[in-house]
């Protein structure tokens, strides 16, 4: 079967090298937020316990292009949804839509639950309960420009949602970019989060060098509830990953904050995401990187303040070319991955300090549009 595993724009690239490198899957095809690859029924699982690039893994029904919102209800009458939605089930749609339309996500959803209740009710005699609230199965409906994908979800919540998180930090990062921009390092051994928060980052890298599947810390996916659903095969996968996790990986994550608080929230993460013993927690000021112990470090990721919440807008320039020269001093020639909304800001402060941009990737986080920028300090 088709499977599309979908993520923020702008990491799609780092996404599909994960589909092929960590699944071991031949990618089939990208577009905006979304990587497409063949797959066994027993791949939906390894993908959503093994994808930290991604917020959803989607059976791909029908990946097409339309004209109108008829053309969307005759798509989705014509298929076939015995296999997700098992008898007595209760299913929803839910719709995005982006581009210029003459309707709208709730048209969309409207007319692709009318087609699945008729499909099915002809194909089976039995008519589907639709659930609005708390649904068995969702259906996902994509509607971009004149492209059309619709699709089964087998994730449930979001793949963001790892289950290790206790401590919130008010402005924690998407562990999904934080898994992108950790895999764009290409740190091996040790890495560096000279500002850390709830220490998301470290986090996902000693989970990716770990090799932890993310169903370590969530039980709940929604390919569970399928019709096709085989716990034998989940069981069978889920040993497998387990039998494949690494504790003797060497690696090692830094992690700085200045604040004491979100570093006693961060040792709460850490505990709760097996990961106390690789990771050392610093209370301390990026700007003077030089007064800490000297570690030696494979990459630099983080993601500082973006100057609108704690920091003010007019001095986050500056504060910037101090955090840059005070690493740079430390760790010349180091690879440095950092996300920032204020990217303009970034690039003048890197450029001041002498830090080289070798790229930049703009990407959607939290709804806003901040952009990754890879450096060398
Ligand atoms: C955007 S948050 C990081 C969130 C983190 N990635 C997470 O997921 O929880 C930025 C962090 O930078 C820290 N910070 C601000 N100035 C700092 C400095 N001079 N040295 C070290 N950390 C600093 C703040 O305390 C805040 O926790």
């Amino acid at each position: 079967m088709l499977l599309a595993s979908i993520m923020p724009p702008g990491i799609e690239e780092v996404a599909a090298r994960e589909v092929s490198e960590v699944l071991g899957l031949p990618v089939f095809g990208v577009s905006v937020g979304k990587v497409f690859f063949r797959a066994s029924t027993r791949d939906i699982y390894r993908a959503n316990y093994l994808l930290r690039t991604s917020t959803r893994v989607l059976v791909v029904l029908a990946n097409t292009s339309f004209g109108t919102l008829r053309d969307i209800r005759d798509v989705a009458s014509s298929l076939d949804y015995r296999e997700f939605l098992a008898p007595g089930r209760s299913f929803a749609v839910r719709a995005e839509r982006v581009g210029e339309h003459d309707f709208t996500s709730v048209d969309v959803a409207r007319e692709v639950g009318t087609a699945v209740i008729e499909s099915y009710s002809s194909l089976t005699g039995v008519r589907p309960t639709v659930d609005l609230e708390n649904p068995d199965v969702v259906l996902r409906v994509i509607v971009r420009g004149s492209s059309l994908l619709v699709g089964v979800e087998t994730s449930g919540r979001s793949l963001h949602r790892r289950g290790y998180r206790v401590y919130n930090h008010p402005a924690a990062i998407n562990p999904v970019i934080a898994a992108a921009m950790v895999y764009s390092a290409g740190a091996t051994r040790t890495l560096l989060d000279p500002m850390c928060g709830g220490a998301t980052i470290p986090i996902e890298f000693v989970h990716i060098r770990r090799h932890y599947p993310i169903a370590l810390f969530r039980r709940d996916f929604a390919f569970r509830r399928f019709g096709i659903y085989e716990p034998d095969v989940d069981r069978d996968v889920l040993e497998e990953l387990v039998a494949g996790v690494d504790m003797d990986s060497p690696v090692e994550a830094y992690c700085i904050d200045i604040s004491w608080k979100a570093i006693e929230g961060a040792r709460a993460n850490l505990a709760s995401s097996y990961t106390s013993d690789a990771v050392r927690l610093i209370e301390g000021d990026s700007t003077k990187v030089s007064t800490h112990p000297r570690v030696n470090v494979d990459a630099v990721v983080s993601n500082p303040p973006y100057g609108y919440r704690s920091h003010n807008i007019r001095k986050i320039e500056g504060f910037y070319r101090e955090v840059l020269t005070s690493l740079r001093n430390s760790y010349p020639g180091v690879r440095a991955v950092m996300v920032t909304l204020s990217h303009r800001q970034f690039s003048k402060a890197a450029e001041e300090v002498g830090v080289k941009v070798v790229g930049s990737t703009p990407v959607k986080h939290g709804g806003l549009l901040a952009r990754i920028f890879q450096t060398i300090l």
